[in-house]
């Protein structure tokens, strides 16, 4: 059957996809109809073909499903920040369980028995980030990028439901022409600063009650109860109420012990190898922003942590040296950008083999196709846990165990 532009169909959700859009078929065609959920039966227009599948748009909703929920933000739908509103929270943690086992199936040839825990819900599911990025407009106010607009449509908000202050920023006093306004809370006075488009830093930071430029060692993120100093447009987990809960899995997962050496690769801040300093023996922190290892190595020195050593270098650089010298890693964490790991990185893991390796993914995909090449190597995947980091939107977080036993 050959479907065109503009026409207007019938179908049931069969399936929601990673990324959120329902998933539906007429006869061999798929068919992908953002906003509905499983189940429902709804009516939806054709607006793209691909090769093997349409888009369409959501006309009517036919047959509801019970999940259904009115959306809290006026802007849902326009924006392209959120893609769950229209389901309620449980429905929605279920939804990308299902996403994961699908697609470590798919991309990572893993078969039922691999052992994925039921995810871990946000406590705040609104209210719940600690920056925004807002785009300038050309009538002067600031808003977010219209969802799928080409070329980009910039649309005034507003509020967004979803970060920590409900002002409105569209209006916002300072400007900086043509630049993204980023505005950002932390564990002291809220601020701002602004980009451009690659993510320099053009000017800032400003405090958002006087306007006036300010320090940026002021920036930091209290976790439970240890304060961490982080450069103020350097990366910070984005939300607050679940890091706790991230953390205590991955330290349970890492398991350390007093003789262990742990490597804590892509290491930001240092987070996660300070938080387990006193547990082990030795860590090592590797990360590529020179910025985020000057602010490491003052949290250690605050902390009063000696055992702890910082490098700003690339994880492929460091581990390389590692292998070269013969370094003997008992837990690895590994915590790359949603790209992954890169061949060298995983290559070095392979040669160092550490008997826990503990991968943090924001990017199920390229987690999985990492995941394939360790557990070829030698390791066995013990487990995945899912942790809900960004409710209402197609992404989350994941911490999975490898684990190599060099005797068996
Ligand atoms: C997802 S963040 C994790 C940060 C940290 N683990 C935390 O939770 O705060 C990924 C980090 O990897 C760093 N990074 C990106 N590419 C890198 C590379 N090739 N080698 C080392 N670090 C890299 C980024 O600067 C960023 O801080």
């Amino acid at each position: 059957m050959k479907l065109n532009k503009e026409d207007i169909v019938e179908l049931e959700i069969t399936d929601i996809a990673f990324g959120g859009d329902g998933v539906g078929r007429i006869d061999e065609c798929v068919i992908f109809v953002p906003f509905t959920i499983t189940g429902e039966v709804v009516k939806a227009e054709i607006i793209r073909r691909k090769k093997r599948f349409y888009f369409a748009k959501l006309i009517d909703i036919i047959k509801p499903a019970d999940k259904r929920v009115e959306p809290f933000c006026k802007y849902y739908q326009s924006c392209g920040g959120c893609q769950y509103q229209h389901i309620d929270y449980t429905h929605q943690l279920r939804a990308l369980e299902k996403q994961l086992r699908d697609i470590m199936t798919r991309l990572g040839g893993f078969d039922d028995s691999l052992t994925i825990l039921p995810m871990i819900p946000s406590k705040n599911t609104t209210g719940y980030r600690n920056r925004i990025d807002l785009h300038p407009r050309d009538d002067d106010e600031y808003g977010f990028c219209a969802k799928g607009s080409r070329p980009r449509e910039i649309f005034s908000l507003e509020k967004c439901h979803l970060f920590e202050l409900q002002d409105n920023f569209s209006k916002f006093p300072l400007r900086s022409p043509g630049k993204l306004l980023v505005v950002r809370t932390h564990s002291g006075k809220p601020y701002c600063y602004f980009k451009d488009d690659h993510n320099i830093v053009c000017s800032g930071p400003y405090d958002l009650e006087t306007m006036t430029e300010i320090k940026d060692e002021s920036v930091y993120y209290e976790v439970n109860g240890k304060k961490f100093f982080s450069p103020y447009s350097g990366f910070f987990q984005v939300n607050k109420f679940i890091l706790p809960d991230l953390i205590q899995i991955i330290t349970d997962f890492a398991a350390p012990k007093k003789s262990d050496v742990l490597a804590d690769v892509y290491c930001g801040v240092g987070v996660f190898g300070l938080m387990m300093a006193d547990k082990v023996k030795q860590v090592y922190g590797v990360e590529s922003l020179k910025q985020s290892i000057v602010y490491a190595k003052r949290n250690a020195v605050e902390m009063k942590i000696d055992n702890a050593e910082f490098t700003a270098e690339t994880a492929e650089i460091y581990l390389r040296r590692f292998v070269d010298q013969s370094v003997k890693i008992d837990v690895c964490i590994v915590d790359p950008p949603r790209n992954g790991l890169t061949n060298k990185v995983v290559s070095s893991i392979k040669k160092i083999k550490p008997p826990r390796l503990v991968y943090v993914s924001c990017g199920p995909a390229t987690f999985a196709r990492d995941a394939r090449k360790f557990v070829d190597a030698g390791y066995t995947l013990e487990k995945i846990q899912p942790l809900d980091l960004f409710p209402h939107t197609k992404h989350f977080e994941l911490v999975a165990l490898f684990s190599f036993n060099e005797n068996s």
